[in-house]
């Protein structure tokens, strides 16, 4: 039987049932319909709205409804409308007359609104953990490699020199802007919508400062429309969302690309990659594919909900039950991408020879190569111009910078003299690279340790 049975004088057709009800994936937020029950029927008791001994019956029969859905005793009803719906509903089962008291003073869309909230800042307080816990994971990782010298890229080109350990660390600070993002939506979401009721409010004497103090919510929606319509903060924490995985996206591609035979940088650990059903020779870095691949549906959940809220006019309205799906899919891919994640970065095998080598190779040091010149007082664009030849001239005959005769330099311009081979060695061309932020060891080993600080203070 509906809610508004009285109202209506045919039951909903079937398939129009399964259509308008959310229960398939609202249910996963009972624990939440409930905890927000409970201080809705405390603060009815103790505003005098009901009586004090009703109000302490609904919210035992609350929490034993709480104790037999977590311990399996009571299964959620897939036919029922909502999760809202299917709790009232048992409770009234259980609790008759006194159960229906319990809707008071509330409507369903301030209890979604509030449900939602309660939900999502836990999740918040959990995807939290998951990016400290991978930032700590590279800062090991960064120290461990500080002196590993590889080739920087521009346009995926070798560029200049520097370490594993400073590429590494490029991602903590972009995992601690997405904290810091996280952070600042979930401040915005510590608003209580309940005491919103419908959309207008209510003539009862409610007080909204009890069930937002024993819902632990920071402060208390301001207006009535607002509180029920608000879905800013599902937008908000998709968008974040979306930049963790731009930014996991960006690093699987560099994995990706350094598993590669071209690059051979890693190898992930068997564990984190998988075979290929005709190639025996094949060791496939599918979770770092899959966490590329993922990004997409969570920009996806991004546009579901701009799109779904962007032309409803206030307050609620049915559009919005489709906020469910896209934020939880958003929240469930970015944290089922960390957890796997986090271990393949822990776990997989660096090869620092090989970085080495591919460093030796693409005239990285061609840049210093011109600093030394103009450390003996040429122009920079004249010495740019001269190590142009040079490396020119090494193409020409397949050599290096290193390799390159003396001579050979000294024909392109006579300010070069041996001293030349000391300022392109790889090693002091990142050891010098010591401005801040740079990439040079003891920069990095700085950096790691600044990191490691700030996700102490902030855990
Ligand atoms: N299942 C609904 C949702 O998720 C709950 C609110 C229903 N309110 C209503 N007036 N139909 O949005």
């Amino acid at each position: 039987m509906k809610l508004w049975a009285g109202r209506f004088s045919k039951e909903a057709d079937k398939k129009t049932n399964d259509f308008n009800s959310s229960i398939s994936f609202d249910s996963r937020m009972y624990r939440e319909d409930i905890e927000g029950s409970i201080a809705h029927a405390q603060m009815l008791g103790e505003c005098g709205i009901i009586e004090k001994s009703e109000s302490a019956l609904i919210q035992n029969g609350l929490k034993e409804i709480l104790t037999d859905i977590d311990s399996g005793a009571l299964a959620i009803d897939p036919d029922a409308e909502d999760i809202h719906t299917f709790i009232e509903g048992e409770l009234t089962k259980r609790l008759g007359q006194t159960g229906k008291r319990l809707h008071t003073a509330r409507s369903r869309n301030d209890q979604v609104a509030v449900d939602i909230r309660l939900y999502l800042k836990k999740r918040a307080v959990s995807l939290r953990e998951q990016l400290v816990e991978l930032v700590s994971v590279l800062c090991d990782k960064a120290e461990k490699y500080s002196e590993t010298v590889m080739p920087g890229y521009t346009h995926l080109q070798r560029a200049q020199p520097i370490t594993f350990g400073h590429h590494l660390m490029a991602y903590t600070e972009m995992l601690l802007r997405d904290i810091s993002r996280l952070d600042d939506a979930y401040k915005r979401m510590d608003e209580m919508p309940l005491g919103s009721l419908a959309l207008a409010g209510t003539t009862y004497p409610i007080d909204r400062n009890i069930t937002a103090k024993l819902l632990g919510f920071n402060s208390i929606s301001q207006n009535s429309l607002d509180g029920v319509s608000d879905r800013d903060f599902c937008i908000e924490l998709s968008s974040v969302l979306s930049i963790i995985m731009v930014h996991l996206s960006r690093f699987s591609e560099e994995i990706i690309m350094w598993c590669s035979w071209e690059f051979k940088f890693i190898e992930l650990d068997d564990a984190f990659s998988t075979g290929s059903s005709i190639m025996p020779q094949k060791k496939n870095p599918d979770i770092a594919e899959l966490v590329r691949g993922k990004s997409g549906r969570v920009f996806g959940d991004l546009m579901t909900l701009l799109t779904a809220m962007k032309g409803i006019a206030l307050a609620y309205n049915k559009d919005m039950q489709e906020d469910k799906e896209a934020i939880f899919d958003a929240f469930d891919t970015v944290t089922m991408c960390l957890t796997a994640f986090i271990p393949m970065i822990d776990t997989m095998r660096v090869i620092p020879e090989n970085m080495r080598r591919a460093a030796a190779k693409g005239f990285i040091n061609a840049t210093d190569c011109a600093d030394y010149l103009v450390k003996k007082g040429l122009p920079f664009r004249d010495a740019y111009k001269a190590t142009g030849t040079l490396v020119a001239m090494c193409i020409d005959k397949g050599l290096t910078l290193e390799e390159l005769p003396i001579e050979e330099y000294k024909s392109v311009c006579d300010e070069f003299d041996d001293g030349v081979y000391e300022a392109i060695n790889l090693e002091k061309c990142v050891r010098d690279r010591k401005s801040l932020g740079g990439p040079a060891p003891e920069n990095v080993r700085a950096q790691v340790n600044r990191v490691k600080r700030i996700i102490e203070e902030i855990k």
